[in-house]
């Protein structure tokens, strides 16, 4: 199957001069989408999920790392060089409402995405628009309203219908659903199921709920604290999770811990129950594990991971005698 994205360890520090620290938003994230699949990107609010979507995207220039889309390297062209690509990779935003102007009409809206990278005579114009709202969903009445007067959950079907008239090959969802209620949220996830499979689009889905992500995704990457923590097929997360983040974002109600403050080592360890019933082992403390590959195609950055009951010992059911993977 073809790689569309490819992303090689790409890092992006951003530097707080007042405060004089570093936020590592994103450090050594390397990362696969295939071809009419859809890549889940999960983990907490601040771990780096958009910073990731926005380089790939060119939207943020990274500090090192490369991005390759169907083996260009996006990281390599000018800015008047990508332009011309843009058409193939958008963006559906968490607040569809930064990607309009409230004071426009929806029709001229669309119109305007439309005509952007195609060329359309103003017949056909019109008959893409009928297409677009029939396809999403979204009431032909609401043509002649303003943009600033739709509802959360007509907004994102407009958004969706900007980026559907473009027709693009890769399209990033960042948290679309987190601002819309449930009934809505179901709609949406159907509809980009179904745009997925007419069109054969490959689909970076970014939330903050694992559950979510589960019912779009074909692979999950588990991020935190700006790095990717577990990365594997959908069924081998939701099966055997080997990570203890991914564990808690299973069921984040059982509150997470605030053990004590270390510095360095796992980027986990400040909330990680595992290195609390262990003891508080140096490793853990002293070292940030590398993203290992522990079963086909299923990796996880943890010291214990390789552990075969790791997750009745999160559990508190056992005890572990094995080595650190
Ligand atoms: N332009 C920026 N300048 C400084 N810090 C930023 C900037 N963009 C993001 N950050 C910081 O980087 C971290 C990751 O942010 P972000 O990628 O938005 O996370 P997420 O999408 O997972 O919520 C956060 O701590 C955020 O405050
Ligand atoms: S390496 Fe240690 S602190 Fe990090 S996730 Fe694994 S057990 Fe927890
Ligand atoms: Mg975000």
């Amino acid at each position: 199957m073809e790689s569309i994205i490819k992303t090689d360890k790409i890092r992006k520090y951003f530097h707080n001069r007042k405060r004089g620290h570093v936020i590592k938003a994103c450090d050594d994230i390397s990362l696969d989408l295939q071809q009419g699949k859809t890549l889940g990107l999960v983990g907490e609010s601040g771990c780096g999920k958009t910073t990731v979507g926005r380089i790939i995207i060119r939207l943020l220039y990274p500090d090192s790392g490369t991005v390759l889309f169907k083996g260009i390297n996006l990281t390599e062209l000018s800015w008047k060089r990508i332009r011309p690509l843009r058409k193939n990779f958008q963006m559906i935003f968490q607040d569809s409402s930064a990607a309009f102007n409230p004071r426009m009409r929806v029709y001229d809206t669309l119109k305007e995405a439309i005509r952007l990278y195609g060329s359309f005579k103003a017949g056909e114009i019109r008959e893409e628009i009928h297409n677009l709202t029939f396809r999403v969903n979204l009431h032909r009445g609401l043509l002649n309203h303003f943009v600033g007067n739709l509802s959360g959950g007509e907004l994102k079907r407009l958004d969706i219908a900007r980026v559907l008239s473009i027709h693009p090959e890769f399209i990033i969802a960042d948290e679309p659903l987190s601002l819309l209620d449930m009934s809505i949220q179901s709609q949406i996830v159907n509809l980009l199921l179904s745009v997925q499979q007419e069109e054969n689009t490959t689909i970076l889905f970014i939330s903050h709920d694992l559950k979510m992500v589960r019912m779009l995704s074909h692979t999950v990457a588990v991020m935190y604290g700006g790095r990717i923590v577990e990365y594997a097929l959908k069924s081998s997360i939701t099966e055997n999770p080997l990570h203890p983040y991914t564990t808690y974002l299973w069921n984040p109600k059982s509150s997470d811990l605030f053990i004590r403050f270390f510095e360095s080592g796992c980027v986990y360890k400040n909330s990680c129950r595992l290195f609390h019933k262990k003891g508080f082992p140096l490793i853990c403390s002293e070292k940030q594990p590398k993203l290992l590959e522990y079963e086909k195609g299923h990796y996880a950055a943890c010291h214990f991971a390789g552990m075969s009951k790791a997750r009745h010992v999160l559990a508190g059911y056992g005890g572990y005698n094995g080595k650190p993977g």
